[in-house]
């Protein structure tokens, strides 16, 4: 498996397995599936509801030894409502405990954007705080001080724009490692990958797939489907893989990480083999020509002027 570099050398899985919307019945059978096939890289957050499961997957598959603690590379995310100083390390106390481990590799604010204690998703305007309330540097503090305790290897952010980014940048000790983002052929984010990759800033992917199986209530009507794009599918007739294979691997080729959600052992299978998929620098190119600036997670769910979140990825 190729891997990318944090700035201190160190190294992550370029394809991990992506766990929002893998239901706690079915996740415990996923991971152990992943992890007895080869994957070393497994995305989590607190958010997503099953932590705890996932965490019995991990202790059952140290004890089993079907991977040592120090060979799985695991994120996790601080979700919004824990924000403000004095709430963060609770909180990633909390998915440790959950996860059965003593640190995490990765650890990342989740959004940049603030709610109130205990709120999952605010139903109301007054369930946010604003950036004022709780600034992202104070939160970001908390996460240096989170890596100095060695409660995470390394720290990071999702979902941030460049600005943002420089926000936090500007008061910060140490530059986020990583951020990441929604990346397909159709959101390609070139001036972000740029910017990123100029300060340091390792990208994941996610949704590589378009996440299909999103909640109707996040769908938008007639999104693509990728899987049916001409060129990905003549891209994959000539390497006699899936699309799916195809979208995985550009991401690999391009030099970002890549986190598939699957459940289904076969197709965990299948994404994992896609890693080591050599896309030539034409096929990189004609992929590179479909970008459409397209979001299949638009954000409107978070959207809220009266606490000054308007266009939260670009703002
Ligand atoms: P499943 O979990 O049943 O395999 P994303 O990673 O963009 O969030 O997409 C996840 C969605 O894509 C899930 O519905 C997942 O279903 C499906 N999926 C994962 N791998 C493949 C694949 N190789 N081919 C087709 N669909 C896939």
């Amino acid at each position: 498996m190729k891997t990318l570099k944090f700035r201190d050398n160190s190294s992550i899985p370029a394809l991990g397995l992506g766990t929002w919307k893998s239901s706690p019945e079915v996740v415990k059978r996923a991971i152990l599936d992943a992890i007895e096939m080869g994957y070393r890289h497994i995305d989590c957050a607190a958010i997503y509801q099953n932590e705890d499961v996932i965490g019995e997957a991990f202790k059952e598959a140290f004890d089993r030894g079907l991977v040592k603690r120090e060979d799985l590379f695991v994120t996790s995310k601080l979700w919004n409502d824990s924000h403000k100083a004095s709430d963060v390390r609770p909180a990633l106390k909390k998915t440790l405990k959950d996860l059965q481990l003593d640190y995490l590799d990765l650890y990342l604010i989740h959004w940049p954007v603030a709610f109130q204690p205990g709120v999952g998703f605010p139903e109301s305007p007054d369930q946010f705080a604003s950036l004022e309330e709780i600034p992202l540097e104070e939160t970001w503090a908390e996460m240096e001080a989170a890596k100095a305790d060695g409660l995470a290897k390394h720290i990071g952010v999702s979902n941030f724009s460049i600005p943002k980014l420089k926000t936090v940048m500007a008061a910060a000790k140490e530059v986020p490692e990583m951020n990441q983002v929604e990346g397909h052929p159709l959101l390609q984010q070139n001036e972000l990958f740029n910017f990123c990759t100029d300060n340091g800033i390792l990208i994941t992917a996610y949704s590589p797939l378009g996440s299909t199986d999103r909640s109707a209530a996040m769908k938008a009507e007639d999104e693509p489907n990728m899987f049916e794009l001409p060129k990905i599918k003549e891209i994959a007739a000539a390497h006699e893989v899936s699309p799916a294979q195809v979208l995985l691997a550009w991401h690999v080729n391009r030099g970002n990480t890549v986190i598939p959600k699957s459940t289904n052992k076969d197709r965990q299978a299948q994404n994992l083999a896609a890693a080591n998929i050599a896309l030539t620098d034409q096929e990189m190119d004609e992929i590179a020509s479909l970008d459409r600036h397209f979001r299949y997670v638009n954000g409107k769910f978070f959207e809220n002027p009266q606490k000054g979140y308007v266009n939260i990825y670009d703002d």
